[in-house]
């Protein structure tokens, strides 16, 4: 009688707790990605950006742009390589919903390496950080950058860091710290199943339980950084210096803009417009207005040669 009364309470409670179980290097990552949002201080997307102050104001290279072919420098630029982009993360991984976008900061492989990116115009070794979407309504298109003078449904930003820089904060206030990959998704009515869409569907199958302001979500089970591409071509490519885009709007970031589209499901993507802000509003069209280029050169890697 002894043993079974302490023993069930034990063996339920390390059983539920292992469930939920986040690493502790995991949690400070995202508790320190959750601080450096919140030292961007409270802003919205009431007039997409255009009542943001400081460099998001004045800055001379800032995100996003119209990407026009006809007006980018065509050159031979070597592929983006993506680096343990194929080993399973630990788990689980954390959904959160930050009051400007759904967000995801990335855990470690099981192996315990951090993937990274190089290639492309890349000036250097870019470690993944995190990753999180754009999008616009039921009525209206919401990715940040324009192809050809076309916005899409949803824009997604996989954030990396330089190696050689410690932190976010740290490497966010140099013109070399960061590199982000956008994929831009079409939503179409019914697609086919597609199993290059797992790592994807499996995330914004999440999404309803990060309606509220501040919640978060668990997903767990294997998932790969790579899986995030889905089926994109990523030998096609616009990149350039640009910034964040969001404040502060920091000049800091190295963008590959893959030109395939992704086709996602139209109610997969409806799903982000169900999300709310830190107001209880709805947090839907959180994509920045078009900005100037002021001559900065645009490059486009093409698959062939032109
Ligand atoms: C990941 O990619 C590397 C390099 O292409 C390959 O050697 C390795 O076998 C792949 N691993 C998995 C788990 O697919
Ligand atoms: C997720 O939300 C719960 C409930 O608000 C909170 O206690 C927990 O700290 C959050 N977890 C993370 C990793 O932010
Ligand atoms: C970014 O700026 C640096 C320094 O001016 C330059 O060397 C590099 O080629 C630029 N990269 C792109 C993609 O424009
Ligand atoms: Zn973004």
């Amino acid at each position: 009688m002894f043993v079974l009364r302490f023993w069930w309470p034990l063996a339920i409670l390390s059983c539920s707790s292992a469930l939920i179980e986040i690493p502790a290097d995991y949690l400070t990552a995202i508790r320190q990605d959750r601080a450096d949002e919140d030292a961007a201080g409270d802003y919205n997307y009431d007039h997409q950006g255009a009542d943001w102050t400081g460099t998001c104001d004045t800055g001379q290279r800032q995100s996003p742009i119209d990407l026009i072919f006809s007006d980018s420098t065509l050159s031979s630029i070597p592929r983006i390589r993506f680096n343990n982009y194929n080993q399973s993360l630990r788990t689980p991984l954390v959904l959160t919903n930050n009051g400007h976008t759904a967000n995801m900061v990335l855990p470690l492989t099981r192996g315990g390496q951090r993937p990274y990116i190089n290639g492309g115009l890349l000036p250097g070794d870019f470690e993944v950080q995190s990753v999180h979407f754009h999008w616009g309504s039921r009525s209206s298109k919401g990715s940040e950058h324009a192809i050809n003078f076309v916005r899409y449904d949803v824009e997604m930003h996989i954030v990396h860091k330089n190696r050689r820089y410690e932190s976010m904060g740290e490497a966010t206030q140099q013109p070399d710290g960061l590199a982000v990959l956008g994929v831009m998704f079409r939503a179409v009515p019914r697609s086919r199943p597609n199993s290059q869409l797992y790592g994807l569907n499996k995330i914004f199958n999440q999404v309803p339980r990060i309606v509220e302001y501040n919640s978060n979500v668990t997903i767990s089970g294997q998932l790969n950084v790579g899986q995030l591409l889905g089926d994109v071509v990523t030998g096609e490519f616009y990149t350039y210096n640009g910034s964040l885009t969001t404040p502060d709007c920091a000049e800091s970031v190295t963008w590959t803009v893959f030109s395939d589209i992704l086709d996602f499901p139209e109610r997969q993507i409806a799903k982000l417009w169900t999300l709310k802000d830190s107001r209880s509003r709805p947090l839907i069209n959180n994509y920045r207005d078009i900005q100037d280029t002021n001559g900065r050169p645009v490059y486009y890697r093409a698959l062939q040669k032109l």
